[in-house]
């Protein structure tokens, strides 16, 4: 392997679910994270339509989305109790840097499906998250049934196209797991061969 490659491996097996409960100040500067969210921008993209967007809920602005996950919480569960409110709203609080990560499902050329406007989301978010990882943050992506709620939609200014993916948290790692078992290669890769349909298998030894 070259050195290259080895140092890629490393920051990719590195980089980890840190919670947002366990993310705190301080978080990245305005250049670090220039170099985080502009990583988004070497996602592969067909037909480049930036399909992603990142919205930063500045400090300013956690109480109206702590009230929002309130209220998408008591419109699940009306019965919910005090306790279950406070916790609901607090998760607004977490993490020195938190954004709404969404896709469009509408831009641009429309002959590109939604699935593949939420690969290279995805793929832009690995990018932001291994880069947050080399510069020494932790960070995490979180989803939940407020994402859906209409007033969450609201809040943030979703139009009928637009999807709330996730949360992005990012910051100081106050306390990290162990990290988890990776699935071995034999989990996820088949073959298509001549005569047996779709078999298990190994990597192939090589290409023509
Ligand atoms: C779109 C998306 C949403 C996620 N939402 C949550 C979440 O709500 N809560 C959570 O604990 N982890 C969430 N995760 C993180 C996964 O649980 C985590 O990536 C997985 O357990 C593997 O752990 P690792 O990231 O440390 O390798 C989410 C991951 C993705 C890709």
């Amino acid at each position: 392997m070259t050195e290259l490659a080895q140092m890629i491996s490393t920051l990719m097996q590195s980089r980890q679910t840190i919670l947002p409960k366990r993310l705190v100040a301080p978080g990245p500067d305005h250049t670090q994270l220039e170099t985080i969210l502009g990583a988004a921008a070497s996602a592969p993209d067909h037909g480049q339509l930036t399909p992603w967007r990142f919205v930063v809920v500045s400090e300013a602005a956690r109480p109206k989305l702590a009230e929002q996950f309130a209220r998408s919480l008591l419109e699940r569960d009306a019965q919910a109790l005090p306790a279950q409110i406070e916790q609901a709203k607090e998760k607004a609080f977490r993490a020195p840097l938190l954004l709404l990560v969404v896709v469009d499902a509408n831009c641009g050329d429309t002959k590109i499906d939604l699935f593949e406007r939420i690969v290279s989301t995805g793929c832009a978010l690995q990018n932001v998250l291994l880069m947050a990882t080399a510069l020494g943050y932790g960070s995490a992506l979180t989803s939940g049934k407020a994402l859906k709620s209409s007033g969450l939609r609201q809040l943030f200014e979703l139009q009928e196209q637009d999807h709330a993916l996730c949360f992005l948290s990012i910051g100081t790692v106050l306390s990290r797991k162990s990290s988890r078992v990776l699935p071995e290669l034999d989990r996820y890769l088949f073959h298509l061969t001549a005569t047996e349909g779709i078999a298990r298998g190994n990597v192939p030894g090589g290409t023509k």
